[in-house]
Order: structure tokens, then sequence, then C-alpha cells
């Protein structure tokens, strides 16, 4: 049987899906930048490219050399093939502009250039996670976008995907039609299909979260983690597993894969803020690629996707995976 590239699963989507040019362009680009992450982050200390920079991310996050790395790769693959109106990105205040010498396009693409920066020193995976939007019309002003732009509901994503750079690289992508899942085969430099139809079991016996901030959990989390780990002797019959990557992509790679469920909640620590995870460039594609393989992703209270964002880089908490889990730890929240 011939090798399903992305080139040609994407050409294919263009002819039976009606899926527009410019965006199979742009997930060809983002690709591209990926497969470069990917070179940069496998080089490791060989390539000078470990340890942290003196700068800090919007969040008051210390920024690692490869999250800026990342960054401008990104921002160099996209801004000059027209097919975006601009971009933001977790390592960037503010969204950022495509330069006047290129054309502008269709779409913004907001990123997380590198998730789960503290696995990178210790060798473990990491990952690039994407949502893609629709700019909408700006009636004929072609001054600065501003972050209004972007602030739009994940329902809105017209594409979201990850890379993950593990033992192989692969990248998960979704236009709204399932989740595919492809290989990057080093020696062709390509994406090759290996995961047709991905689906997330709807039960399952394993969770993840960070168990170290317990004690400033609000009462439905506290509830249902002692259910869990009360195991078949508590209310819920049964013993659970628990995994916890620290980087998302991996967490959620593993879910796609065998199930699972992955829980960020709010806590006590600092109320304004909403959980630790970001609403418009992980919570959003990630929630969007969940659900296009079968699993849900809530807030606690309402379905992520339907969350109306009002800054950039708001925080949102994350429970996501399969059905029968986050649905029973939604409900505990509304009880
Ligand atoms: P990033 O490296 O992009 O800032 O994201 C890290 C996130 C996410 O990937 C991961 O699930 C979580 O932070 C880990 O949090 P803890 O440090 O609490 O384990
Ligand atoms: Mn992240
Ligand atoms: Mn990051």
């Amino acid at each position: 049987m011939s090798r399903v590239t992305l080139s040609r699963y994407l050409i294919e989507q263009t002819r039976c899906n009606n899926t527009p040019a410019d965006l199979r362009f742009l997930i060809e680009v983002v690709a591209r930048a990926c497969k470069e992450i990917s070179h940069a982050v496998s080089k490791g200390a060989l390539g000078g490219v470990l340890g942290s920079m003196e700068t800090e991310n919007v969040q008051g996050e210390v920024q690692k050399k490869l999250d800026v790395i990342s960054n401008e790769i990104l921002l160099e693959a996209n801004e000059w093939g027209g097919h975006l109106a601009g971009m933001a990105s977790e390592e960037m205040d503010n969204a950022y502009q495509i330069p006047g010498k290129y054309p502008k396009g269709a779409y913004l693409l907001v990123f997380d250039p590198l998730d789960g920066s503290s696995n990178i020193d210790v060798n473990v995976s990491v990952g690039t996670i994407f949502s893609v939007l629709r700019c909408p019309d700006r009636n004929g002003n072609d001054g600065d976008l501003g972050e209004e732009a972007f602030l739009q509901p994940g329902t809105e994503q017209v594409a979201a995907g990850y890379a993950i750079y593990g033992p192989q690289t692969m990248l998960m992508l979704t236009l709204g039609d399932g989740v595919k899942g492809f290989t990057l085969d080093r020696e062709l430099g390509s994406f090759v299909m290996t995961h047709d139809n991905i689906r997330i079991p709807e039960k399952t016996a394993e969770f993840a979260i960070n168990m170290s901030n317990q004690r400033h959990w609000e009462a439905p989390v506290s509830r249902y983690v002692d259910e869990l780990l009360a195991g078949k002797s508590g209310p819920l019959g049964k013993d659970y597993n628990m995994r916890w990557v620290a980087a998302m992509v991996a967490d959620v790679h593993r879910i796609l894969t065998r199930g699972g469920l992955f829980m960020y909640p709010r806590d006590s620590r600092e109320p304004e803020k909403p959980g630790k995870l970001r609403l418009m460039y992980e919570a959003n594609p990630m929630s969007f690629i969940v659900e296009q393989a079968g699993g849900a992703a809530t807030n606690g209270s309402q379905r992520i996707l339907d969350i109306q964002p009002t800054s950039l880089h708001q925080r949102v908490a994350v429970f996501l995976g399969s059905k029968e889990e986050v649905e029973r730890v939604t409900a505990y929240h509304q009880e």
C-alpha cells in the first residue's frame, strides 16, 4: 500500500472536503517548522540549546533557550507566505504583526511554541501546540492587528494540532473531521500518516494530575481524586493508575493513544487566575483534538470550546480525556 504523507492527505482534503488551498499551505508550513524544532530539540547539549535565557514571558515564567528558538522558527516560517493576518504565542506579550513587505492572508495562528519546558533539560518529551482561526473582517482597516481579532471561542477553530518530540516525532492534526496522526520519517524528511481515525476510549482507569497541589484544590476535585485513590473498595469500584509527564502534549498524547483523564484544576493560590494552562494556545487546540477523537473537555462547569476569551493569555481550568470521567468530575462541580 502506498504511503500517505501529510502533503497527500492535505491535497486529498482539498479535493474531497473543500479544505481551502491556503489552509493546506498553512498546515504544511507549520509542519515544516515543527520538523525544524524537532531537529533543534534533538541536538540538545551538542547544539548548545539547553538551559535558560535571562528573560521572562508574559506569565512571569523564565524562558528556556528552546522556548525562544522554537518561537522564532514558527514566526519566520509563517510570516512570508501570505496565508496569515497575524500570529500570537505564549512567548510574546502582544499579537505579532506580519511585516509590511509581505502580503496578508485570511487566518490567525496561535501557538505554544514549546510545551513542557521543564522537560527539556532532562531529555523527556516536549511539543508544539497550535490553533488556527479565521481573521474577522477588519472593514478595510489595514493598521496593526489588535488582540481582539484573536478572542474567538474554540468552536471557531478551523484546525488544531500538536507536534510531540519524543522517541518519535509525531504530528497530530484535526481539520474538524476526526484526528489523524503522522510520524516523521527522518530519512524521507516527511510526515507519514500512521494513525487514521484516532478514538479515545470512553472509559478509563488512568488519570493525570499534579498531586503536589492537592492542598490548594477546590472541594469537587478533592472529592473526585479521593474517590479515584480509594480504588476498588471506594465508590467508583475500580483501581486507577496515575501518570504525570508535566508536558501537556505528552499527557494528551497518551490519552489519545490509550485513554485517560488529564486535570489541571484551578486552585486557591491565585484566585484571579483560573488554573495554570492557557486557553488560546493550550486548552482550545487540545480540546478540539480531544473532542474530535470522541473525548470531552470542560473547565469543570462548561465546555472549554464554548468559552468566550477575554484576553490572549487568559488561563483556564482543564479536565479532558475519556468522556465518562470528564463527565463525572464535571458533574461533581455542578452538585
Ligand atoms: P509550558 O512549558 O508551555 O509553560 O507548559 C507547561 C504546562 C503543561 O505542559 C503541563 O501540563 C504543566 O504546565 C505542568 O505543570 P506542573 O509544573 O504543575 O507539573
Ligand atoms: Mn505549554
Ligand atoms: Mn510553552
